[in-house]
């Protein structure tokens, strides 16, 4: 299916549905008529035969208590294996409502009060507030911004904070958001070696592993060196992004480590008593074993490529200074706009004249990047047609 066919059949008018991107722009914009490019999910259906099995299974069983389908832990397996390259053990797996909630946990399973957790930033929000809410500090180091509007980690930077406020733990976003780096082997083997020689656990949030839009191949943090840090890894990941369905609650906590594993769990179980939620196990399983999911992928990931290098050529054809960052992953472009605007300015640039709802850059960490957006590119051709042309005509 080409991206105007898979458009036409998938995009859904959203307003309305009490979506979050939509209809809760009044929480952070205080009004609803922007064109929404800041929460992170898509304004496209899920395929098919997601949709199908969740309603078979709920024509078909009352939703009484249940056990783990061994068919659902077949089918995360295989994914990793068939995808990813990623052979996962079935006993690894152990499970939270969603991605944050399984971090937040980890936090207060594997740290103290105070203790500090390393993350490198620019990067998303939650795992900010998910270490300051439980009271532990957060060291932010900043990746280096290149020419080529590349990130990069700063090794020595990275160490040298880890040692000065003995970091216990490191939550690694990959690939990454916002910048949409998608990281190698060779880079995560340096940065987790450091984190091993410092004793320091590492969290990979994987959520976004299948949104690959550049010549990279994602790589699980579970594969690095042959699995040589699986003993201080969790890794964590969901169907929510890649087949939109942030709100079917259900991660998958991945952890190798038995005594780790041991210990999450009895955590999970202080503050969480429920059995495996069988619509979700429903969906990932018909994600991760039907043909349509995986072609459905394909094409929205092609949509995905076309709208940045829309906007991308588009925008820096008319404002060369710029600086978009390569999107090698995610669904989000992350601009610099300083050569244009100040950072006073931003917010008034994006919501009152230009019309559009965007993530602001210092969500992502502050200040410094004040002057960066994130726009969320899963949506209609023609929606960021709109947004890159208001960009243009007000700036
Ligand atoms: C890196 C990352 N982790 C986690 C989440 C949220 O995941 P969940 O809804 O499963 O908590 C997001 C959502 O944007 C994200 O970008």
């Amino acid at each position: 299916m080409n991206t105007a066919e898979f458009t036409k059949k998938y995009y859904i008018d959203r307003r309305g549905s009490h979506s979050r991107k939509w209809n809760g722009q009044q929480l952070k914009f205080n009004r609803t008529d922007l064109l929404p490019l800041w929460v992170a999910d898509m304004d496209f259906m899920p395929p098919q035969c997601i949709q199908e099995a969740i309603c078979n299974y709920v024509k078909a069983n009352p939703l009484g208590y249940t056990m783990t389908n061994p068919d659902y832990l077949k089918a995360v397996i295989s994914w990793y294996k068939r995808r990813h390259r990623c052979i996962i053990d079935g006993s690894w797996l152990t499970s939270a409502p969603n991605v944050i909630t399984g971090i937040m946990w980890c936090i207060a399973a594997f740290t103290k009060t105070n203790d500090a957790i390393a993350v490198l930033s620019p990067v998303y929000g939650a795992f900010d507030s998910s270490a300051s809410d439980a009271k532990r500090q957060i060291i932010a180091v900043p990746m280096t911004h290149n020419e080529d509007n590349r990130y990069a980690v700063d090794y020595a930077a990275f160490e040298a904070a880890i040692v000065k406020h003995d970091v216990k733990l490191f939550i690694h976003c990959n690939p990454h958001n916002p910048v949409g780096h998608v990281w190698t082997l060779e880079e995560m083997d340096r940065l987790f070696s450091i984190c091993q020689q410092h004793k320091v656990l590492i969290i990979s949030d994987e959520i976004h592993q299948d949104l690959i839009t550049g010549l990279k191949p994602f790589t699980s943090a579970l594969t690095v060196s042959n699995g040589a840090y699986t003993d201080r890894l969790i890794a964590m990941s969901s169907l929510s992004k890649s087949f939109n369905m942030a709100s079917l609650h259900h991660a998958e906590v991945i952890i190798p480590n038995e005594e780790l594993r041991n210990h999450y769990n009895a955590f999970k179980a202080l503050v969480y008593h429920t059995d495996s939620d069988v619509i979700a196990e429903a969906a990932i399983t018909a994600a991760y074993t039907h043909p349509e999911a995986e072609a459905w992928l394909t094409d929205l990931l092609a949509v995905v490529k076309e709208n940045y290098d829309y906007m991308y050529n588009k925008l820096l054809a008319n404002l060369p200074e710029l600086r978009i960052s390569p999107m090698d992953g995610t669904y989000l472009a992350w601009i610099d706009f300083s050569a244009y605007l100040k950072p006073e300015e931003i917010h008034d640039f994006f919501e009152n004249k230009c019309g559009i709802a965007p993530s602001f850059g210092e969500w992502f960490g502050g200040e410094s990047y004040a002057t960066f957006v994130r726009l969320n590119l899963a949506t209609s051709l023609e929606n960021i047609k709109i947004a890159t042309d208001a960009i243009l005509q007000n700036i």
